[in-house]
């Protein structure tokens, strides 16, 4: 498991399936979300297989969420703001 070295430095509140989670400005979300202990960011279309931020760097789109209602977002490549919603995506997305 993933921790911050400065815990108190976080002062940004988003959410991950509802529940508040703590990120810094200039986090991504895929960092917050690793940081807050977050080990499934989507299922996989075919076979459901669970998957989570692999590359962090734009490559292997294991990080893909639902942020703000907009499926399919990089989680690796988006900064964090203030109240943002993410969920865990399942299938591709487009709610099939
Ligand atoms: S972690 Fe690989 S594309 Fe985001």
């Amino acid at each position: 498991m993933l921790q911050r070295l400065d815990p108190a430095a976080a002062t940004l509140r988003l959410f991950f399936e509802g529940a508040p989670i703590a990120a810094r400005p200039g986090d991504s979300v895929a960092a917050a979300l690793l940081a807050a202990g977050a080990d499934c960011f989507r299922t996989t279309p075919l076979r459901g297989a669970r998957r989570a931020a692999f590359c962090m760097m734009g490559v292997c789109f294991d990080c893909l969420v639902e942020i703000d209602g907009i499926a399919n977002r990089q989680a690796c490549l988006t900064p964090v703001a203030e109240g943002m919603q993410v969920r865990r995506q399942h299938d591709a997305g487009d709610g099939a």
